[in-house]
């Protein structure tokens, strides 16, 4: 499989957050580099999850998922009314008429639905446990909303849907990382054997690519053939002229999509002098992508505030999925967006934490029948820096995409730091690593920033929080600390 190296680096080792950082690296990218020591909950038992109807789950020596995770799981900021992902949400699903809305989707699934019914190989990276949230070996925390594809499609109700629902990842702690967000998945699909004689596919989804609106003011790049042999492949059971009929129904959507998005950021945002933003055209590019279960696939990028910003993903969804959905005739498109990302850049909200503020300064501010404005930030509180330096556990490393458990990932750091400081943990980044060259062991030296986002935190709060965790860390992962 054509898998891509990872866009982003390690997380350890990247700069300050910026939108630009806020791409997540898709699971079918690469490996995680340091592999995992996260060790199970304990025996087989059950769990009840809030907002599961009473419905009850086995766990096993794969469950890693914390309570304060599965407490996430009844919230649904999607759905809550002028919540800015609410908002998000509407404004996009406003440029999809007729299309059915589904957004109340449980988000517990069988790993079949996460990766199975999407072409994913069984030893991929994406189901190791030190990336996704295991209930038991058959059972995860949907990481994506493509979760539903197979499911949607098989129900077959209406030709175009919207999926938007929260999703879940083990990952890094920064500004625009949480390991609770919320997708929106669309799709369209025509049928082959509905079209009407004296007409071809190609022409039916050309007729509806001439009903969504153009936008000639917007500068698209789009250099590459819609199909390429090696680099995004027609599929066989594809015929070249309705692919490219389906393409241009999916770009022509979705930059109309980008647009409205566009424009209501811009409106929104002022420069620092107060003046509206220059009326430039925007830009935006389509860029070859690769992902199991579209080909071709494509990337859209906008230029935002100066760089080139990774919007949504895309492509032709495999006849081998829409076959096992049980409609063999059906051809068509699927695209997933990151909506606390659109949210971010729409409202100018600089930390994802906010999106799970009940604070009332911040709610208050957003308004589903108000135009989309800037967020007013109500106060930057003070930052702690503490660091924690650790030798590793001899012979740390492994494969754990098997559910071996010996092993480092740096997302079990991450998670641990969550479990103790929670929300007050705005920032972990590996500042120092090495490894001794006589022992052969590996220190790492990790940068915590302890901040609210709603008070002052006393000198005393952070000690006690970074003391907790440094106990926590021998505790669980069986560090040394240096
Ligand atoms: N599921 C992908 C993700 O989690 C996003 C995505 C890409 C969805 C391409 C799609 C698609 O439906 O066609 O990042």
């Amino acid at each position: 499989m054509a898998t891509r190296v990872a866009a982003r680096a390690s997380s350890a080792v990247r700069g300050p957050p910026s939108l630009l950082s806020l791409a997540r690296r898709p699971r079918w990218r690469s490996p995680s580099p340091v592999q995992s020591c996260y060790s199970s909950s304990g025996p087989t038992s059950s769990i009840a999850i809030e907002g599961a109807d009473g419905k009850t789950y086995k766990t096993d020596e794969w469950m890693n998922t914390p309570p304060s995770i599965l407490s996430a799981v009844s919230k649904r900021l999607h759905l809550q009314p002028d919540h800015p992902l609410a908002i998000t949400r509407q404004l996009i699903e406003s440029r999809f008429p007729g299309y059915a809305y589904h957004n109340a989707l449980f988000p517990i699934v069988t790993t079949h639905q996460n990766f199975d019914s999407l072409g994913f190989p069984p030893d991929h990276p994406g189901r190791s446990r030190t990336d996704t949230y295991y209930i038991n070996s058959k059972t995860v925390l949907r990481t994506h909303t493509s979760a539903h594809q197979a499911d949607t499609f098989r129900a077959n109700e209406t030709p175009g849907y919207l999926i938007s629902a929260d999703v879940y990842r083990r990952d890094a702690v920064d500004r625009s990382h949480y390991p609770v967000f919320h997708q929106m998945e669309g799709a369209m699909t025509w049928d082959r054997d509905s079209v009407p004689a004296g007409s071809t596919l190609a022409q039916q989804i050309w007729a509806d690519v001439a009903k969504i609106p153009a936008h000639p003011g917007l500068a698209a790049q789009d250099p590459n053939p819609t199909m390429h042999p090696d680099r995004n492949p027609l599929q066989p059971e594809h015929a070249a002229d309705e692919v490219e009929a389906v393409a241009a129904h999916l770009k022509r959507s979705l930059e109309d999509v980008v647009v409205a998005i566009f424009t209501a950021a811009r409106a929104a945002t002022t420069t620092p002098s107060g003046d509206a933003p220059p009326d430039e055209p925007l830009q935006i590019r389509w860029v070859e992508a690769y992902f199991p279960f579209t080909s071709p696939s494509w990337e859209l990028e906008v230029f935002w505030q100066g760089e080139w910003l990774e919007v949504l993903g895309s492509g032709v969804v495999r006849h081998s999925i829409l076959a096992a959905a049980g409609v063999p005739t059906r051809i068509g498109w699927a695209f997933g967006l990151g909506l606390e990302r659109i949210a971010m850049l729409l409202f100018s909200i600089p930390d994802i934490r906010l999106f799970w503020s009940e604070d009332q300064r911040f709610l208050s501010q957003f308004s589903a029948s108000k135009p989309i404005a800037r967020f007013a930030p109500f106060s930057k509180y003070p930052a702690c820096f503490k660091d924690v330096s650790f030798w590793l556990p001899v012979g740390a490393g492994g494969n754990s995409a098997g559910g071996l458990v010996a092993g480092f990932h740096e997302n079990d750091v991450m998670e641990l730091v969550r479990d103790v400081a929670g929300d007050l943990a705005e920032d972990v980044r590996l500042v120092d690593e090495f490894t001794h060259p006589k022992t052969g062991r590996r220190s790492c030296c990790y940068r915590i920033n302890y901040r609210s986002l709603e008070r002052t935190l006393t000198n005393e709060e952070t000690n006690e929080l970074h003391e907790r965790l440094r106990r926590t860390l021998v505790g669980r992962l069986g560090v040394e600390l240096r």
